[in-house]
């Protein structure tokens, strides 16, 4: 009989606005975002063990140099609390395959710790309630409750507390990856530096974003993206900028910095729109390249032997 064994995907994501408000009294700051699931995609295998052990490797490309294989890897953290909240030892193998870029701003962590957590549920016949799966997502990072959710969803509170939202439009993304990731705080503390004594108030959405979205208006989509980081990632990897302008030169509907970057994305109408501005960044030499659909589902079940 072979071991049970569970594999999970789990969708990147990307912000088409990411509002940020001031510095919180625990740290974090209060975001306004309109996150989506995007095409790319890591996949986490779970299966039985003895004690709990994580490998991880990287898909096409992908470098996971810098991502820890032991109990500090988010994933193993993940099946650490889920394991807590039920009373039971950890014990599982987690197998990490990285197809979403490594500090990238594209949330790859938040998605494997949402996939470990389905993973693990499924692999230990747990049947946790989608509320505390969300629950114990937010415990450990502020994307992880939308890694569980995918599609198109607002995030409120420090980007935890997430609200699907219901439209209907297609969109292809091109992809440009630096070679060189950021790190998140150190993004938010450059953000921090730039805005000291400026008095921010709490973020909003941008109701044209919305409208946009809910009219499935390409033009106005691209007009309304929106990133209160890319300033101060950009001061971080002023190289960035051309980039972003050059995919607009090359037709995008519009470009920003996913997340806290310094991964670049472009918006585009179709596959075939995709890969003509994808070509055009190519003749540029900027960086890796890819395209992704959006919006897609969350971290979802793919295969299960038992
Ligand atoms: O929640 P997560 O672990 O993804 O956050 C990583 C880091 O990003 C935090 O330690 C903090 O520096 C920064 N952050 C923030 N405000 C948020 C989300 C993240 O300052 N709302």
């Amino acid at each position: 009989m072979s071991t049970p064994r569970i594999v999970v995907s789990a969708s990147a994501k990307i912000n088409l606005c990411l509002g940020v408000g001031p510095s919180r009294a625990d740290g974090f700051h209060s975001l306004a975002t309109v996150y989506q699931a995007i095409g790319r995609y890591d996949h986490v295998t779970v299966s039985r063990a003895d004690g709990l052990a994580v490998s991880v490797r990287g898909e096409r490309g992908v470098r996971v140099d810098d991502v820890p294989e032991g109990r500090e890897n988010i994933a193993a953290r993940a099946a650490v609390l889920l394991a807590a909240h039920h009373g039971i030892d950890p014990d599982v193998r987690i197998d990490i395959e990285k197809g979403i870029p490594v500090a990238g701003g594209m949330a790859g962590g938040s998605a494997d710790a949402a996939a470990s957590l389905l993973a693990c549920d499924h692999l230990w016949q747990l049947e946790t309630p989608r509320e505390d799966l969300l629950g114990l997502a937010a415990l450990l990072g502020s994307d992880v409750p939308f890694a569980l959710v995918g599609g198109t969803a607002i995030g409120s509170g420090r980007g935890e507390v997430v609200t699907p939202l219901m439209t209907r439009g297609e969109y292809w993304w091109v992809v440009l990856e630096a070679p060189v990731g950021l790190s998140t705080p150190a993004v938010y503390a450059a953000f921090d530096e730039d805005h000291e004594g400026a008095g921010l108030l709490d973020p909003e959405i941008p109701d044209e974003l919305i409208h946009a979205l809910m009219r499935e208006d390409i033009e106005a989509l691209g007009g309304a993206l929106s990133n209160d980081l890319q300033a101060a990632a950009l001061r971080l990897r002023p190289e960035l900028t051309e980039a972003l302008a050059q995919g607009v030169a090359e037709s995008a509907h519009g470009a920003i910095l996913s997340g806290s970057g310094p991964t670049c994305l472009f918006l585009c109408g179709s596959r075939t729109h995709a890969q003509q501005v994808a070509s055009g960044l190519e003749r540029a030499g900027l960086g890796a390249l890819s395209l992704a659909p959006g919006p897609v589902p969350g971290a979802r079940v793919v295969a299960a032997d038992r």
